[in-house]
C-alpha cells in the first residue's frame, strides 16, 4: 500500500474517553475506535454516499454510520457479516511518548461492492405517447369501508373526462391505499444524507411510495392532486407525501439537478369549512419548489365555509353539483393543454439556474461538507 506515513493525531487519552472518534489526519478523514481498551482505525467515509463514520457509534466491533446505517469492522473496515468484501480502508496505529500515531497510508484498501441501482435513479426521459395524466388523491379513509370522498370524486370525474374527451393516458394514486412511512429526517443529518431515490424506498422493499415517485418523477406529464380540508389544512397523508418529496427537491440542492422538467400540476380541494386559499397556497409554493409549472387559474375548490357542520348536505351538494364536475373538466383542460404546449416546444435546457435555491448558492457549487471517500 506505499510508504508509511505516519501522523500525530494527539494524546492517545483523548481517544479514550469515548469508543468513537472522528479527526482528519494528512488530509484522509479516519473514525478512531476504542473498544476494551484497544485503539484502531478505519475510514471516516462510508463506503454508501460518503456518511462520517467517525460520528455513528459502535455497536459490538463495528462502526454503524450515522446516515443510513451501514456497518464496518472496527479493525478491517470489512462490512457486517455476509457483506465483508464492501469494505473501507483500515490503517495502522501506534502509540509513541503517549500520543496516538496513525499511518494514513491504508492498510487495507477500500472495495466497493457493486449495488444494482435502484430503478427509480434511472434517467429521466420522456417516452413517447399522449399526454400522461396522475391522479393524487390524499384523503384518509378506511379503504375496506369506503365512504364519499368529495375530493376524490372530483378527481375521479377530472381524469375520465382527460381519458375520454382528451386523449390522454391516466393513472389514479390513492395514498390510503399504499403503505409507505414518514420522512425519517435523513436532510437533517446533512443533504447528501437525504438521497435520490428516497433513501427508505432504497432500504425497505415494502415501501410503496416508490408508485408515486415514479408517477411524478419518470410518467406524468400532468399530476392532479386532490385534498380534503382538515382543521384548514390539506389532509395528513398529503403531508405525509409531502415530507417525502424532500429527496426530489434536494437533489438540486446536492446534484444540482432538475428531476422535474416540463411538468404541469393542478389542484382539487374540497372543505366541509373553509380555508381553501390556505390549502391552495401552501400547494402551489411547495409543488413550485418540486419544479412544476402551473396552468393559468391551477385550482378549483369548493367549501360551504365555516359553518357548514352538516357534513350530509356538503356530499349531497358534491355528489350532485354539475358545476363542480365541469370545473374538474375544465381543470384537467387546463392542464393538458400547457403540458401539450411543453411537450411540442421540445427539449428543456439542460440546466435550471440556481433552481431550487434562488438567490443562493447551490451546496453542489460549494466544497462538499460531507466526508468524501479518499480512497
Ligand atoms: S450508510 Fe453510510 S452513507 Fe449511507
Amino acid at each position: 500500500m506505499g510508504a508509511e506515513k505516519w501522523v500525530d493525531i494527539g494524546p492517545e487519552a483523548e481517544f479514550r474517553v469515548r469508543p468513537l472518534t472522528a479527526v482528519r489526519a494528512g488530509g484522509v478523514a479516519l473514525a478512531i475506535v476504542c473498544r476494551d481498551g484497544e485503539i484502531s482505525a478505519i475510514s471516516g467515509a462510508c463506503n454508501h454516499v460518503g456518511g462520517p463514520l467517525g460520528e455513528g457509534r459502535l455497536e459490538g466491533d463495528y462502526v454503524v454510520c450515522p446516515w443510513h446505517h451501514w456497518k464496518f469492522h472496527r479493525q478491517t473496515g470489512e462490512g457486517e457479516p455476509g457483506f465483508e468484501a464492501d469494505r473501507v480502508p483500515s490503517y495502522a496505529t501506534k502509540i509513541e511518548g503517549g500520543r496516538l500515531h496513525v499511518d494514513v497510508n491504508p492498510r487495507t484498501p477500500r472495495h466497493k461492492t457493486p449495488h444494482a441501482p435502484h430503478p427509480l435513479a434511472r434517467a429521466v426521459r420522456r417516452e413517447p405517447g399522449a399526454v400522461r395524466v396522475a391522479g393524487l388523491s390524499t384523503t384518509v379513509m378506511d379503504r375496506a369501508h369506503p365512504r364519499f370522498s368529495g375530493s376524490e370524486e372530483l378527481l375521479g370525474h377530472a381524469l375520465e373526462h382527460a381519458r375520454t374527451a382528451l386523449g390522454a393516458d391516466t393513472r389514479l394514486l390513492r395514498l390510503g391505499e399504499l403503505s409507505f412511512g414518514a420522512c425519517e429526517g435523513y436532510y437533517s443529518k446533512s443533504a447528501r444524507a437525504c438521497t435520490w431515490p428516497c433513501s427508505i424506498t432504497q432500504m425497505d422493499p415494502k415501501d410503496q411510495l416508490d408508485q408515486v415517485y415514479e408517477a411524478l418523477v419518470h410518467w406524468a406529464d400532468v399530476v392532479l392532486v386532490a385534498t380534503p380540508i382538515r382543521w384548514g389544512a390539506a389532509s395528513s397523508l398529503y403531508y405525509r407525501m409531502a415530507e417525502r418529496m424532500n429527496c426530489i427537491q434536494n437533489q438540486v440542492t446536492t446534484h444540482d439537478r432538475v428531476l422535474i422538467r416540463d411538468k404541469v400540476a393542478g389542484f382539487i380541494i374540497v372543505g366541509g369549512q373553509d380555508n381553501v386559499q390556505a390549502v391552495a397556497g401552501q400547494q402551489l409554493g411547495f409543488f413550485a419548489e418540486l419544479g412544476f409549472l402551473f396552468p393559468q387559474f391551477p385550482y378549483v375548490a369548493h367549501s360551504r365555509g365555516w359553518t357548514a357542520e352538516d357534513m350530509e348536505r356538503n356530499v349531497e351538494v358534491l355528489r350532485t353539483s354539475r358545476e363542480l364536475r365541469e370545473g374538474a373538466a375544465a381543470l384537467v383542460e387546463r392542464c393538458t393543454s400547457l403540458a401539450a404546449r411543453l411537450l411540442a416546444s421540445g427539449q428543456a435546457p439542460a440546466r435550471v439556474a440556481r433552481g431550487g435555491r434562488k438567490a443562493h448558492a447551490l451546496a453542489s457549487a460549494e466544497p462538499s461538507r460531507g466526508a468524501a471517500p479518499e480512497s
